[in-house]
């Protein structure tokens, strides 16, 4: 994907300045800068929630900027999105959220039908046992935790057969258990299938942790580009600036100590395989 000159300007605000970016397919890219920085909005180009002001994205040949109707759809669908809030269907059960993925690959006749096929319905089993939730298949999504709904809300997007992941702030409404699973979740998905994987964090630590290469954004520009070991105190400095009676920001105050101990982590990994399916509903 290739960014260039993209700007978004809100009245006299301008939220993305100039952005020039190379993203290569497969990479694992972390987003940081403070509130405002213009992560979101950047985000939200990419997948054309948000129209540029000027400027233009490409993917291969393909001119994302340009795209209307039909193909803008399709560009969409793969470009799967996660959100802070999980945006599932509260009142509709865990499976049909996820076949709800699968919408863009469907005629309207059988959308509007809502029905699904056998092999889509196996399709969406499959991807909630692999983020280890399919025990909460029949449950309405609004009673799942929020680390489950946003296992909900992967397996929805893996359902999309996406080319890229982009996930604004995935982990931020998350105890740092749910937020490891998380994290590993796109992690993996980006391991395997080798889908590029961009996602915005509010933590260092995090983006350190799992990103091949940290995007530091300040004032709608990129300030920094490289990988988690060319971000050093003065870089950090450079993204995060100066609180307001000039101190210098530490790293811990942008940290969510994901490291939790071995054992924990162990005990909350997802159970695997249909056994689970069968244990939890026996
Ligand atoms: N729809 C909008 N209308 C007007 N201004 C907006 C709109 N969306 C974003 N902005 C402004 O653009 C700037 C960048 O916002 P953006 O949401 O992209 O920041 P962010 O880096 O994601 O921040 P946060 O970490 O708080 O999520 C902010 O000044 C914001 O107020
Ligand atoms: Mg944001």
């Amino acid at each position: 994907m290739r960014l260039t000159n993209l700007t978004r300007i809100f009245g006299t605000r301008t939220a993305v300045d100039a952005v020039t970016l190379d993203i290569p397919q497969g990479q694992m890219v972390g987003i940081i800068g403070r509130s405002g920085a213009g992560k979101s909005t950047l985000l939200r180009m990419m997948n054309r929630l948000t129209d540029a002001s000027s400027g233009t994205i490409h993917f291969g040949e393909l001119e994302v900027s340009a795209l209307r109707g039909t193909e803008l759809r399709r560009w969409q669908r793969d470009c799967a999105m996660i959100f802070q809030q999980f945006n599932l269907v509260p009142r509709l059960d865990v499976l049909t959220n996820v076949l709800l993925g699968r919408l863009n690959h469907r005629s309207t006749a059988m959308s509007v039908l809502n029905l699904f096929t056998r092999e889509e319905r196996i399709m969406a089993i499959a991807a909630l046992e692999r983020l280890g939730v399919e025990q909460t298949a029949l449950q309405r999504a609004g009673t799942l935790s929020g680390g489950q709904q946003q296992r909900v809300a992967i397996a929805r997007a893996l359902m999309q057969a996406p080319r890229l992941v982009l996930a604004d702030e995935p982990i931020a409404s998350l105890d740092p258990l749910n937020a490891k699973i998380v994290m590993d979740a796109l992690r993996d998905i980006n391991e395997r299938e080798g889908i590029t994987v961009i996602t915005n964090l509010h933590t260092l630590d995090t983006a350190r942790a799992y990103c091949e290469r940290i995007i530091g954004m300040a004032g709608g520009r990129v300030v920094f580009d490289g990988a988690p070991h060319e971000l050093t105190a003065d870089a950090v400095q450079e993204i995060y600036g100066s609180d307001r009676h000039g101190a210098g920001i530490d790293e811990t105050m942008t940290s969510t100590s994901i490291n939790i101990p071995a054992a924990a982590a162990a005990a909350a990994r997802p159970s695997e395989g249909i056994g689970a399916l069968a244990a939890a509903s026996a």
